[in-house]
């Protein structure tokens, strides 16, 4: 793993995905074992992190770790799915992490999508963030847009947790995971741009050529706040880890 010199946000070019799940394996491992009985963990989805998850289950069955105690916040959630539907990020959880480690579904949690007052769920969902002493170790992937959770282009760097539309963009890279891209709804919550840099620790999984035009774009160019990926340049420990094919923009 290669720190890369002059990064507005430390990055770490890995020589494969299994080196950087194995490195922030090894870092939650410790957190866990430092503070085993309050941990708060930020949880993503998409593809980036289930090589993670894989590796924590393995080390869960391997008994290193133990989640009895530990709190997780995913960052997002789609609306207008039934529950129980397999594409839903709660099922994503389900699959990948929480039905194979000892996270209780009282310490996992979603954001609200369904409540008739959805503003008022919003935000008694980040008021329940904060009564737990808030986020202490947030994972995030990024969108080929540049999109950290469901915090599409524009959104401001303030934002909270809150319903948002999905750009066309997004619906399609996301089409993969459904029957057809018909499917793919067109609205979800997401934590916000501001709710994320709360966080004390922030990680970011990038793989794969379709993240390099966006990673160039942020970590060569301007500070330009319609990246929302770029918010992580004003938190004091924020780390990207991306792979060759992610950092093919970089060069020269
Ligand atoms: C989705 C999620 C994001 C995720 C992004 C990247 O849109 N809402 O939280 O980071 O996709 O996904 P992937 O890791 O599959 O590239």
């Amino acid at each position: 793993m290669q720190r890369l010199p002059d990064t507005p946000i430390p990055t770490y070019l890995v020589e494969s995905q299994a080196s950087a799940n194995a490195h922030l394996a090894d870092e939650l491992s410790a957190l866990l074992k430092e503070r085993p009985r309050d941990l708060i963990l930020g949880l993503a989805t998409g593809s980036s992190p289930v090589g993670l998850y894989a590796e924590l289950v393995r080390r869960f069955e391997e008994d290193w770790i133990d989640f009895s105690f530990v709190k997780t916040f995913n960052l997002d959630e789609y609306r207008g799915l039934p529950s129980g539907h397999p594409t839903s990020y709660r099922t994503f959880m389900a699959e990948h992490l929480f039905s194979k480690v000892n996270l209780g579904p009282r310490n996992t949690h979603l954001p609200p999508t369904k409540a008739e007052d959805l503003d008022a769920a919003c935000q008694a969902w980040e008021e329940e963030i904060q009564a737990t002493g808030g986020i202490d170790w947030q994972l995030l992937g990024v969108g080929r847009n540049g999109h950290i959770g469901f915090n599409e282009p524009g959104s401001a760097f303030d934002s909270r947790t809150r319903k948002v539309e999905l750009a066309e963009s997004t619906r399609e890279a996301n089409a993969r995971f459904f029957d057809s891209g018909d499917e793919v709804p067109t609205e979800a919550v997401t934590m916000g741009i501001g709710t994320i840099l709360e966080a004390k620790r922030v990680r970011v999984l990038a793989f794969g050529p379709t993240k390099a035009d966006v990673l160039a774009r942020v970590l060569r160019g301007e500070d330009d706040e319609s990246i929302p990926l770029n918010a992580l340049r004003r938190h004091p420990d924020a780390a990207l880890f991306i792979d060759e094919a992610a950092a093919a923009g970089l060069r020269g």
